[in-house]
């Protein structure tokens, strides 16, 4: 699969940003049709959608587009409309407030009935947004509802609602979190996603941090759930998208130490060796496995 460090979130009704998005870095793009479009026009954004789709070429990135909830007046057409039109140019489509497996079994039947009328040989994929309560206590099953899943998101807002939690600020997690709870009030349920996702062999990514004015509080964040497992974050203003490719690509010297941790551990093959010491630190298997995930990544990114 294709990189998700970024996932650029570009409001579906604006087609000004839709170009701005394209000639920006961010691995992904995702047209949205959810809460960023106003209720009034949200029939008029499909339109906009699918003329923006057929009419850009968007073949350089990866591309997602953002229904509407299946507990909505408007997901079910939001789903057929745009995908019978434009399909063909759609990676995967972003299914809001997932509850159920049920909701992805649905989604994933309307998937196959329209690429089976339209004779597409490609299979549309989804992207899971995991952000209620009722969503992660079934995440489980979620992850393995469907092998077009390609992606669990963590929705950190409207997980907060969900589930009651204080609004300390509109940003996602990072800001001002210090002030209400010690520690990462996020750690648990993030890190219950980022399970759920890796141990059925698909990509955990991270909510948008909102404030797109303040880099360091970004940079935070994406660390932090990088260092939970996720491999990537979504952006909502195009000065996010730098920061959060470098925080999801391996450093210089993360290379570095990888490439000693392999040389050392070929050596120690060749000479009938198990664990053995690099740089004062103890090589096992177990960072073999860690230098070697490390080593992959870079070379996906072009970086090795
Ligand atoms: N995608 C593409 N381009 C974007 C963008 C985005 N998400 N956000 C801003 N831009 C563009 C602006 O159009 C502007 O372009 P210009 O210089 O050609 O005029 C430029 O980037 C700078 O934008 P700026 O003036 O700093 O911000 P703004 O006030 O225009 O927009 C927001 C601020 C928050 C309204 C806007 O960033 C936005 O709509 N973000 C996405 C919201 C969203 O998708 N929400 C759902 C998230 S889950
Ligand atoms: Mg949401």
């Amino acid at each position: 699969m294709k990189p998700r460090r970024t996932v650029l979130s570009v409001p579906g009704h604006v087609e000004k940003m839709h170009d701005k998005a394209l000639n920006s870095n961010s691995d992904a793009i995702m047209l949205d049709i959810e809460d960023s479009v106003p209720v009034d026009i949200k029939t008029d954004a499909r339109s906009r959608i699918i003329q923006s789709l057929l009419n850009r070429d968007w073949s350089r990135k990866t591309v997602l587009y953002r229904m509407n909830g299946l507990d909505t007046p408007f997901g079910y057409r939001d789903l057929l409309e745009v995908v019978e039109a434009a399909g063909h140019l759609i990676d995967a489509v972003v299914v809001p407030k997932i509850n159920h497996p049920a909701d992805i079994h649905f989604v994933s039947r309307m998937l196959d009935g329209i690429e089976m009328n339209k004779g597409w040989a490609q299979r549309i994929g989804i992207e899971a947004s995991i952000e209620t309560a009722a969503g992660l206590e079934a995440v489980s099953e979620i992850a393995k509802a469907s092998n077009r899943i390609q992606t669990l998101v963590f929705g950190v807002a409207d997980y907060s609602a969900s589930i009651g939690a204080r609004l300390v600020s509109i940003s996602g997690h990072g800001e001002k979190e210090a002030e209400i709870y010690p520690g990462h009030r996020w750690h648990f349920a993030m890190s219950r996603m980022a399970m759920a996702a890796k141990s059925n062999g698909i990509l955990a990514i991270d909510a948008p941090y909102g404030n797109f004015r303040d880099p360091e509080g970004l940079k935070q964040g994406a660390a932090m759930a990088c260092a939970l497992g996720y491999d990537g974050k979504w952006a909502i203003h195009p000065d996010q998208i730098d920061i959060i490719n470098q925080t999801f690509s391996p450093s210089p010297e993360d290379i570095e130490r990888a490439r000693k941790v392999l040389d050392a551990h070929r050596q120690a093959t060749r000479q009938g060796l198990g664990a053995v010491a690099v740089e004062g630190r103890m090589v096992d298997q177990a960072t073999v496995r860690l230098a070697g995930l490390l080593w992959e990544q870079a070379r996906h990114l072009g970086m090795v």
